[in-house]
């Protein structure tokens, strides 16, 4: 049987344009877990930042990850948050889900983050914070739960 293919990497690591290519190439349906959770709400993600506080993000992340993976042809787009704060939550992994890793450099993902659209989008990134800064902060604190659940890793590009 199939298992779901799950793209997980910090912001800009390129999971919703690899989940849209994957599906498209092996002819399954996209899941993208933040387009899924501003349907369900009607919010944007820093909407649901701002009104609900990030804990509360965190729950229906993971929520809509589980039904998610209920399809095992799915091919999910990930946001850079779900693996790591499961990982300190202790769940285990789940075992019907094939995690491939995006992690490009550093410098790569400040590079693609430096457009303001995509800084608006994403909360923790906004322009309070020194971007490259941030992002060398996450990689370092987020890697170790990536590699912990990864069964691919990319980092060739
Ligand atoms: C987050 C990443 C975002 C989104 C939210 C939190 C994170 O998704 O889920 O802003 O904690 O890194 P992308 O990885 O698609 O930017």
């Amino acid at each position: 049987m199939s298992k779901a293919i799950a793209l997980i990497g910090l912001s800009g690591c390129g999971k919703t344009t690899y989940a849209k290519a994957l599906s498209e190439k092996l002819n399954r349906p996209l899941y993208d877990i933040d387009h899924l959770i501003e349907e369900k709400m009607g919010l944007s993600v820093r909407e649901i930042f701002e009104q609900f506080g990030e804990p509360y993000f965190r729950q229906q992340e993971w929520t809509v990850f589980l039904e998610c993976i209920q399809d095992h042809t799915a091919i999910i787009a990930t946001g850079g948050g779900l693996v790591p704060h499961a990982v300190a939550r202790g769940q285990d992994k789940p075992l019907n889900v094939f995690f491939v890793y995006l992690n490009p450099s550093v410098e790569e993902i400040v590079r693609r983050l430096e457009n303001p659209i995509n800084r608006l989008q994403r909360p923790l990134l906004d322009d309070s914070v020194d971007l490259s800064q941030k992002v060398r902060l996450l990689h370092v604190a987020r890697s170790k739960a990536y590699l912990a659940w990864a069964d691919e890793i990319i980092d060739t590009f």
